[in-house]
């Protein structure tokens, strides 16, 4: 069974070629190779297709180009199963196409025509960059927005995730570690249909919470901990990724409470702003805000809230952007409208600058971190000085941090939580 139907390839590819211009380049589409493991002999990384190939292909198998032609439409270049890959491998998924080997003289049978190359390199083509870069941020926009069949597989990743989350929080108790918390989620993820994982799974127990992407290790759930876990299913690529922070036992200590709550009326105030046309760093000041006046109020930050949302004070417990673009990937699309070029808010640099758009999928994902690295950096020290109460804040550091993240797609209306079954 192919991943995508043929009717939603076509349409991807008319979507695209409408945002090729009026005097197209020949564009081609490149999946790329394996990337060989250093000192691993004949060993190879997992192959990951570039993945404007994969969205217009449906194919995740590497060495493939599919070429645009501004006269002759679209041809796909894929590369033949050998029969030493049938011994070794299986064979994989065999894809209809042209095999890649004509390439160079399809090619050849058009001239002086710039070649505009989206995804890895292609062997002896000579790439013109300033097209391809052109090109590069119409694809971008074309592929933002999430197709049905794309949210048809987003959903069932949510659900595997959401499976995964429940046995975990069934794993957590005092004594156990950090990296069985991860097998059981992981596990359940796969029983429930994951083919892979997104990301490597990130649980951090007490202080390793404010490690923001925690390899777990053997470390064991002491009572009085939290555990946060971000985790999230893959399937034929397409990923979740959901972070919930639970206490050891039945319930948290009352600063840890006291954090989460913050947290959770944070991520909650964010969501509710993911709507059509709303520029993602608002969405980030949204969060921002909540988590800023509620420091205030519990003595750790002081003096205008604004002040210490707007000089970035805020940052030092809240030290990334709110979320991202996910869904073909963890880290989906991303850039920012024209003309943008840095992009501060809150003491964040944002990656992500857009303003909303429906079909967009986007995690969102704030935290409160008590992180050593920065509230102990002498020059964050002296910048915050007269905005945090420094003694205040030192009873707070062993709750580590607490981030809750959720997988929102924008509609017309209100925004739709497709991980909104994950209790928090
Ligand atoms: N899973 C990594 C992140 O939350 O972005
Ligand atoms: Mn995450
Ligand atoms: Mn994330």
């Amino acid at each position: 069974m192919p991943i995508f139907e043929n009717h939603v390839l076509e349409s991807r590819r008319k979507r695209a070629a409408g945002v090729f211009g009026d005097d197209p380049p020949t564009v081609l589409f490149s999946s790329g190779k394996p990337v060989q493991i250093p000192g691993g002999q004949d060993q190879t990384y997992p192959f990951v297709p570039y993945p404007e190939y994969y969205w217009l292909t449906g194919s995740r198998r590497w060495g493939g180009v599919l070429a645009f032609d501004p006269q002759d439409g679209w041809t796909h270049f894929v590369r033949p199963v050998s029969p030493n890959e049938r011994l070794w491998e299986g064979g994989g998924e065999e894809v209809e196409g042209e095999d890649v080997a004509g390439l160079q003289s399809w090619l050849e049978q058009r001239p002086g025509r710039p070649v505009a190359v989206i995804g890895a390199a292609v062997d002896n083509v000579k790439n013109d960059d300033q097209r391809a870069k052109a090109l590069q941020v119409s694809i971008d926009g074309v592929r933002r927005r999430k197709d049905a069949a794309e949210i048809a597989l987003i959903e069932r990743a949510a659900a595997a995730t959401a499976a995964g989350h429940a046995r975990a929080r069934e794993a957590i108790r005092p004594g156990v570690s950090e990296r069985r918390i991860r097998v059981e989620m992981e596990a359940e993820m796969f029983r429930q249909g994951a083919d892979g994982v997104a990301f490597d799974t990130i649980v951090g127990a007490g202080t390793h919470a404010a490690v923001l992407h925690f390899e777990p290790g053997a470390r064991t759930v002491k009572p009085d901990d939290l555990v946060l876990i971000d985790a999230g299913a893959a399937i034929a690529g397409y990923a979740a990724d959901v972070t919930r922070t639970y206490p050891a036992g039945d319930r948290f200590t009352p600063r840890q409470q006291a954090i989460y709550d913050l947290v959770l009326a944070a991520q909650l105030e964010a969501v509710s702003t993911c709507r059509r046309d709303v520029e993602w760093h608002e969405v980030h000041r949204a969060a921002a805000r909540v988590i800023a006046l509620g420091l205030c109020d519990l003595g750790i930050l002081k003096g205008e809230p604004d002040e210490v949302l707007e000089s970035g004070a805020v940052s030092l417990f809240l030290p990334h952007g709110v979320g991202h673009m996910v869904g073909l990937g963890v880290r989906d699309v991303g850039g920012r409208a024209a003309g943008r070029e840095v992009s501060v808010y809150c003491g964040i640099r944002m990656r992500l600058d857009l303003p909303l758009e429906e079909g967009f999928l986007m995690t969102v994902e704030p935290g409160v971190y008590f992180v050593p690295a920065l509230l102990d950096d002498s020059e964050r020290r002296e910048r915050y000085a007269g905005m945090v109460d420094w003694d205040a804040l030192e009873p707070w550091r062993p709750v580590g941090g607490v981030r809750i993240e959720d997988n929102v797609l924008i509609t017309a209306a209100e925004p739709r939580i497709l991980t909104s079954e994950i209790p928090k």
